[in-house]
Formats: structure tokens, C-alpha cells, sequence
């Protein structure tokens, strides 16, 4: 019999899921990181003026030491700190002058910070998502009006709304998280009822985080994102900008490669289809791509996936050895789910990603990794009459693209995933692959 499964054995919170209940850290205390926050919190003015590099390469030359930082919370603030610096610095003037190499003064401190927080020197969902927002007003709650994004590369509304969305999401995931715990529970008790009863929760919980998703037109515009935040966010693996990978001065000689930060690192929507025993393998002897994304989670998390794929027997061996029809009809109706929350998620990528992709002159033919994902513009489903949720403003888009950061779209991005991913190849697979697991029901 496997071990109990519990939420809080995993730093997984009731209330919140995987966003910590207490808000992070919004600027380090003390002298050390005083005038690293104060560069942090330019970027975007810095950037502007072309003065962001100088900037970073004026910060004092001082040591890091461990003892620096004296809690988890400011080793995390540490950690988004450095992460929205090192990147800025990557990026700061255009494709054309991207660096191949990190400053000492960046590389030294992101790299045992990363690895104090059991993460990548490199932007991940947990630095510009997890790790960066704060209450507008703190006795307010984890709600759309009242979240913002503590960090920002180009000083846009945009941009904070993007990191949020991606926030609302892992909230909605909170009762389906919770599920889990009960599912296991109530297989070891054999109530077939009330475990219908959970895995209806967790159906309801993945229908709620694909409307969520329809949140993100609302105030972050294609072109804001395309154009001047995604530069920001890519890695140095699967982007031909960075033939060697990146060396991180003073750590190694040798460069490395990273995955850019992505969603694809949520451990959300892993728990859900870890639960159903869908694995989004790519190929028998190399780990996919999703498999790859669990290194870039925070360790605890990832080990939460584990901990499910531990648990005997499965919920799908359960199930299947069971025959029971309720039971099969719901694990179906919750890939049924899974399936709606990945073709929404597909739109949002033709609309914020294929379409943009396109409207800059970039063909699908010369990007690495070709791609044809269908466009499928934002219907009414995914527009403005429901819920309140806008369409993008395109004259709005084009103000804000001329006078933004970069100002130009970035080619070596195009029709790719901040983590490196071919669209179609990758994100088609993960659809199908959650498909082929329907179990048929008896007779
Ligand atoms: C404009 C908004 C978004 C865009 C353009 C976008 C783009 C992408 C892309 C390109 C990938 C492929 C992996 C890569 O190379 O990065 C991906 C994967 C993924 N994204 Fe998003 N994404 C968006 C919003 C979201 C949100 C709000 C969530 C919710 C947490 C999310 C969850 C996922 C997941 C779970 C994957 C892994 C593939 C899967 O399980 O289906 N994305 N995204």
C-alpha cells in the first residue's frame, strides 16, 4: 500500500495550490541588493534608453555569500531579482545584439541562487509568474483587480496581466489539486461513489482554468506580447541566436543551455494528466520535452508528480479493472476537459504567437521547426461578449509596439515557444496523446 498523499508534504497550499499563500517578497532588505533593486525596478525606462548594460556593468563589484540572504522568501525574491536582470541584460538591445556570454557580477549569484531554489539560471514560470506578483491592496484577495506583477521587463500593463492570467489559472486549479488527495483516499476505501464525486470536482476545476485562459485578451495585447515581453523570456535551447548555448562567467567555461521560461512548466496541468497516467512521450529513449519541463519546477512540485505516479495501483489500473461505467464515463469526461483547456490554449498560441508570427512578414517555411497550426482568430467564444472579456485593440497595439523596448520582433522566435518548442510537432502530440487514452466502456 503507498504512502498517504498529502498537499501540504509537497509545499502545496489548500487555499492557493502551487502560488505560496503568502505573498512574495517584493524588494530585498539591506544594503547588498539595494542598488540591484534599483536597476531592477528600470528595466524598462533603462532599457528605452539604451542604458541598461552600463547600468548592470556599474552595480559595485561586491562578493555574494550565502549568508546575504536569511530566509526562503528573500532567497526567492533573490532568485526573480536576478532572473529579470540577467535576461534584460541577454536581450536589452534587439536580436542583432544578443550576448553569448553572462558578466560574472549576474552569472555568479543567479547560479547559487537558482540552485538554493532548485531552479535554472534562466527566466522560468516560477520567476515571472509564481515568484513575482503582489496584492494591490494586501488585505484584498488573489483576485484579477487586485494582482500585479512585482517585476516587469518592459513596464507594461500587458505584460503584468499576462504574468496574472497564468496566476488566475493555477488558482482555479486549487479544488482539482485538492481532489487528488481525496481520489487516493477513497480508492484505499473502495467508495466508488465518492470518488465519482471527486473526479467530478476535478472535471469542473479544468473546464474553470480553460476559462480562465479566455481572460488573457482582455488586457494584454498580441503585439505587446509578441514584439517586446517574449524576447525576454527565451532560453538558449532550440534558438539558433545562441549556436554555443550561454556561458555563465565565472561558474563554468563551458556554455549552457536552458529552455526559455513557459507555462509548460505550470506542475497544474502535469497533475492532472499524471493522475489519468498520460505521458507525452516524444520518443522511447529520450526524455520529452514535458519531461523535461519537470526540471525546470520548483523540486517539491516536481516531486508531487512523482509521488502520484507512485501510488498503487493507478487511478486509470483502478478504473480500468474495475469496468464500473460511472467511473470510465467520468476519467473520460475529464480528458474530455483536458482536451478543451488544450484547444483553447491553442488559440490563445495562433492569436498571440502563429498570427503575430505572420503579421511580421515571417514564414513558417524558414523558421526552425516549420509549423501550421490553422489560425483561428478570437470568435465570440474567446471575445468580448462573454464575461466581459475584450478583443485586443489593434490601434491601440500598434501605438504601443513603436514606442515599446525592442521595438522589433525578434526572427529567431518566430513561430516558436519561449521554450523552444516547434508548435504544431509538440503541442498537436500532447492533444492526441491525451486523446488516445479514452478507456472504452464495457460491453
Ligand atoms: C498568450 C498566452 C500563451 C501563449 C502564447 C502560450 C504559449 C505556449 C507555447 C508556445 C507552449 C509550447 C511550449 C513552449 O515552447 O513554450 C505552451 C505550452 C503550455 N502552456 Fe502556454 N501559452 C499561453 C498561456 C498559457 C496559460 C495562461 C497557461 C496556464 C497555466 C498555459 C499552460 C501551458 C501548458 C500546460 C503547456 C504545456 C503543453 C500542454 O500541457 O498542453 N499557457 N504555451
Amino acid at each position: 500500500m503507498s504512502q498517504e498523499l498529502k498537499l501540504c508534504d509537497f509545499d502545496i497550499s489548500k487555499t492557493t495550490g502551487f502560488v505560496a499563500t503568502a505573498p512574495p517578497l517584493v524588494k530585498l532588505p539591506g544594503e547588498y541588493f539595494s542598488q540591484w533593486e534599483d536597476v531592477c525596478a528600470a528595466i524598462p525606462h533603462l532599457v528605452k534608453q539604451r542604458q541598461l548594460r552600463a547600468n548592470i556593468e556599474a552595480l559595485p563589484d561586491r562578493k555574494f555569500s550565502e549568508e546575504t540572504l536569511q530566509s526562503e522568501e528573500e532567497w526567492r525574491r533573490a532568485y526573480v531579482l536576478l532572473t529579470f536582470l540577467s535576461q534584460s541584460y541577454i536581450w536589452a538591445e534587439g536580436e542583432a545584439r544578443v550576448v553569448d556570454t553572462l558578466p560574472k557580477k549576474l552569472a555568479v549569484p543567479w547560479c547559487t541562487v537558482s540552485e538554493h531554489v532548485t531552479l535554472k539560471p534562466v527566466a522560468t514560470y516560477a520567476s515571472v509568474v509564481l515568484y513575482n506578483y503582489r496584492l494591490c491592496d494586501p488585505n484584498g484577495g488573489l483576485t484579477a483587480d487586485n494582482l500585479v506583477a512585482i517585476s516587469n521587463f518592459t513596464g507594461t500593463e500587458d505584460e503584468s496581466w499576462f504574468y496574472m492570467v497564468h496566476m488566475l489559472v493555477e488558482l482555479a486549479a486549487v479544488p482539482g489539486l485538492n481532489a487528488i488527495e481525496r481520489v487516493f483516499q477513497a480508492m484505499k476505501s473502495g467508495q466508488n461513489s465518492v470518488l465519482v464525486d471527486q473526479l467530478q470536482i476535478i472535471e469542473k476545476s479544468i473546464y474553470s482554468m480553460r476559462e480562465t485562459l479566455k481572460g488573457m485578451y482582455k488586457k494584454c495585447k498580441p503585439s505587446v506580447f509578441y514584439v517586446n515581453v517574449r524576447p525576454f523570456l527565451a532560453g538558449t535551447q532550440g534558438i539558433s541566436l545562441f549556436p554555443n548555448g550561454l556561458v555563465y562567467e565565472g561558474v563554468d567555461c563551458e556554455p549552457r543551455r536552458y529552455c526559455g521560461g513557459s507555462a509548460a512548466q505550470t506542475t497544474s496541468i502535469p497533475s492532472f494528466d499524471t493522475l489519468l497516467g498520460i505521458k507525452h512521450l516524444e520518443s522511447e529513449d529520450s526524455p520529452s520535452f514535458m519531461e523535461k519541463m519537470r526540471e525546470y519546477q520548483p523540486k517539491q512540485h516536481r516531486n508531487f508528480l512523482v509521488a502520484i505516479e507512485n501510488q498503487q495501483p493507478s487511478l486509470r489500473d483502478y478504473i480500468t479493472e474495475s469496468q464500473n461505467p460511472e467511473l470510465i464515463k467520468q476519467y473520460n469526461r475529464i480528458l474530455d476537459a483536458l482536451i478543451e483547456f488544450r484547444k483553447g490554449h491553442m488559440k490563445l498560441i495562433s492569436v498571440f504567437v502563429i498570427m503575430q508570427s505572420e503579421k511580421h512578414g515571417f514564414k513558417a517555411s524558414e523558421a526552425n521547426g516549420k509549423d501550421s497550426i490553422p489560425v483561428q482568430p478570437p470568435n465570440s467564444e474567446d471575445g468580448s461578449d462573454t464575461n466581459g472579456i475584450g478583443t485586443p485593440d489593434m490601434k491601440a497595439e500598434a501605438k504601443d509596439e513603436d514606442t515599446t523596448p525592442i521595438g522589433k520582433p525578434v526572427k529567431a522566435l518566430a513561430f516558436k515557444g519561449t521554450g523552444g518548442t516547434a508548435l504544431e510537432t509538440f503541442l498537436d502530440k500532447i492533444k492526441n496523446s491525451t486523446e488516445a487514452m479514452k478507456i472504452p466502456l464495457p460491453g
